[in-house]
């Protein structure tokens, strides 16, 4: 086993610990550390060596993978041992925004070290399986050199140079999520209002949103061409007015329509502009609080 096998893992959270178990799952070396000793016992046994420091740690492997709270405790762990990444590569697989993902980028550039910051797409127990995926963005050599091992997590994917993307697409796509978690937390609450088990209705709502989810494709050729009035279907002006029909069913309800709220007064918006006639999708321009920018690659 050579030093450019071997992988070492900073954090052994739930996810971190996932991330160690599939490295060693793949045969690589790996080195664990984290914060609070008395984690890495299962690890251990499995093969695993733990470091009594992060400086060991980061010592063990060219590949440096860290998986902490925060962006403020990749900060607390790594500023002090700047000294030991010279020449390595971190993987920052810590949740943080684009800014942030930008900002490690410089601080990685200062201290001669490469940087990929990542975004997993996936839960612990997803780790490993073919459902996972992870994205990076930072200089793709260091992607290239890497890819091998990161690709022991799931499907590696390479976003581009720019240290921001990886967290920019992630967030788009937790955002996605917790739109869709709305919605169906809002959808329960109105079956269980009426006595109806959530069991008995999870069928039909599983055959609708996977109707929905077709729809992607489409919305983003109007989203490309911000152009909404190409072959509209239903108008937004028609789905204006059924949607006060959600709201008034929420109160009819005795459910809070807190989660639905926020579009109808968009919707209403856009169609005192004068969009009644076009497609839902063109309330996307009355979210940007400032002008987009060019592709950031
Ligand atoms: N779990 C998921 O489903 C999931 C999915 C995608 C992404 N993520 C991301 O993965 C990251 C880790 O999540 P997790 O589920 O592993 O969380 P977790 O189980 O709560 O573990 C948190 C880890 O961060 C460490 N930590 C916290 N504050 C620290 C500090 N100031 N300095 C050094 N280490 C510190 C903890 O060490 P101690 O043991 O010493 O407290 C622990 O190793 C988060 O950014 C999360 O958003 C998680």
């Amino acid at each position: 086993m050579t030093d450019e096998m071997s992988v070492t893992v900073l954090g052994l959270g739930a996810m971190g610990s996932a991330l160690a178990g599939a490295f060693l799952a793949a045969g690589r070396p790996v080195t664990v550390w984290n914060r609070t000793q008395g984690k890495a016992g299962e690890l251990v046994a499995r093969g695993a060596t733990e470091a009594a420091t992060v400086e060991e740690a980061i010592h063990a492997s060219r590949l440096v993978v860290a998986c902490l709270w925060d962006h403020r405790s990749v900060h607390a762990t790594l500023d002090p041992v700047t000294g030991a990444l010279a020449g390595r590569v971190l993987v920052n697989l810590t949740n943080g925004t684009p800014a942030q993902g930008r900002e490690l980028g410089v601080w990685a550039d200062e201290h001669g070290f490469a940087l990929l910051d990542g975004g997993i797409m996936a839960v612990p127990p997803m780790i490993g399986e073919p459902s996972a995926f992870v994205l990076y963005s930072g200089p793709q050599e260091a992607f290239d050199a890497h890819r091998d091992t990161l690709d022991a997590l799931g499907e590696s994917r390479y976003v581009g140079a720019d240290h921001g993307l990886a967290a920019l697409y992630d967030i788009a796509l937790l955002s996605a999520m917790y739109g869709a978690s709305m919605g169906e937390l809002h959808a329960f609450a109105m079956i269980r209002s009426a006595g109806v088990a959530a069991a008995e209705f999870a069928p039909l709502l599983q055959r609708w949103m996977a109707t929905v989810g077709g729809f992607h494709e489409r919305t983003a050729e109007l989203v490309d061409a911000r152009d909404y009035t190409r072959d509209v279907v239903s108008n937004l002006g028609m789905q204006a007015a059924a949607y006060h029909n959600l709201i008034d069913a929420a109160h009819e309800q005795g459910v809070s329509p807190e989660l639905l709220a926020p579009l109808y007064p968009l919707m209403l918006r856009r169609v005192a502009e004068g969009h009644g006639h076009e497609d839902n999708v063109g309330v996307i321009e009355l979210l940007f609080t400032r002008r987009s920018t060019t592709r950031a690659t």
